[in-house]
């Protein structure tokens, strides 16, 4: 069997959520389970969280799953729902919704129902991505009161533009003009992501809403998950599936994108972009062999990697490789691909064989 796997450590899920606790202690937490727990499994990841009071996902198709697999606690659609016909299916799973436009306002008035849904008003304090103005909030309370399936007081949500970035003083503008524009409303606030959690307290309020951290990587620049007492949830594994002497000058891989220096030797690694491994990952890329670093040399390929050993080796067919986890931050290795170490466990594949370690 091709050796190219992803384990999950559901024990080290947990130390994080228990984290994610310690640090929000007067809040209570949403699991951010969406995009399959972020590369992660998302019903394994669910069932692992008996402790999370919500989950929070993107997409109604993900609510349904995490219900089928025996997921019983509250479930928050971050985006609410995208077609009016939704609804009914929406309402009978019991899910909680965000709203974020008038279209949606206007689609709830119509829906008839027995029962009351939860509803989340997602306030756009500065990042104009989803959510109302806060000037259009006025209204928006008004047209509210028109709707009859909806428990209230609602609840309300906010979205942070840069909070990775602890200089970045817009954090705390759009804390403030969250409060400011709600202050007049007693209700339940959440706003914080986890980079919220980690560098902005003020702003933890009744709910946290963690995603990365819950899988053990750090959102803030320039760290990684162990600064912040986080552990890696993924760790992904393959072997060297092949052992090559280069001389000084000869080429590996396509585009001959990476020349040897010197007599050296480089492994072939049973992994590549077909697997999630960023083909744009550059010539010096960590990666973890049997015990040591070596940088990765020449283009990504779709089932395989190079990786120079140099001439003075040890390993040998088979020996143990680690892209990213335990040994080597995802966050490091997400760097020199210029990326986020999100896209990372987000991108890996479904051929990718997963195992799960650590008790249910
Ligand atoms: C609305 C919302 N809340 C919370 C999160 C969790 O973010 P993070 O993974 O940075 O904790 C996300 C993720 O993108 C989100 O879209």
């Amino acid at each position: 069997m091709r050796p190219t796997k992803a384990v999950i450590d559901l024990d080290a899920l947990r130390h994080n959520f228990k984290t994610v606790q310690q640090k929000a202690s007067g809040s209570r937490v949403i699991a951010v389970v969406k995009a399959d727990a972020y590369g992660h499994g998302l019903a394994q990841i669910a069932k692992a969280l008996p402790d999370a009071e919500m989950f929070a996902v993107a997409t109604p198709l993900e609510a349904y799953t995490l219900r089928d697999a025996g997921i019983e606690q509250p479930i928050l659609l971050l985006e609410g729902f995208f077609e009016e016909k939704e609804l009914p299916r929406i309402v009978e799973n019991d899910l909680h919704l965000v709203v974020h436009h008038s279209p949606q306002i206007d689609a709830l008035k119509r829906l008839k129902t027995d029962k009351k849904l939860n509803i989340w008003l997602k306030i756009d304090s500065g990042m104009n991505r989803l959510g109302f103005k806060v000037d259009e909030l006025p209204q928006i309370e008004n047209d509210l009161a028109e709707v009859e399936c909806i428990n209230k007081p609602v609840r309300l949500m906010s979205h942070f533009a840069s909070a990775d970035d602890v200089e970045d003083p817009f954090t705390s503008k759009q804390i403030q003009t969250f409060l400011e524009s709600t202050e007049h409303l007693v209700v339940e606030r959440s706003m914080a992501n986890s980079a919220g959690i980690l560098e902005a307290k003020s702003a933890h309020f009744d709910w946290v809403r963690p995603g990365l951290i819950l899988y053990g990587c750090s959102p803030m620049i320039d760290s990684i998950g162990a600064d912040y007492g986080l552990k890696p949830v993924m760790n992904l594994e393959s072997q060297i599936m092949a052992i090559k002497h280069l001389k000084k000058g000869e080429s590996t891989g396509y585009g001959r994108h990476w020349f040897a220096e010197r007599d050296t030797v480089i492994a072939l690694v049973a992994i590549g972009y077909g697997d999630g491994y960023p083909r744009n990952a550059e010539n010096g890329t960590p990666v973890w062999v049997n015990g040591r670093t070596v940088p990765l040399v020449g283009r990504v390929s779709m089932d395989m990697l190079a990786v120079e050993l140099g001439p003075e080796h040890s390993e040998k067919i088979g020996d143990r490789v680690v892209l990213w986890g335990k040994e080597l931050p995802a966050e490091i290795v997400a760097k020199h691909a210029g990326t986020i170490p999100y896209t990372l466990s987000c991108g890996v594949t479904g051929r990718v064989h997963f195992v799960y370690r650590g008790e249910l």
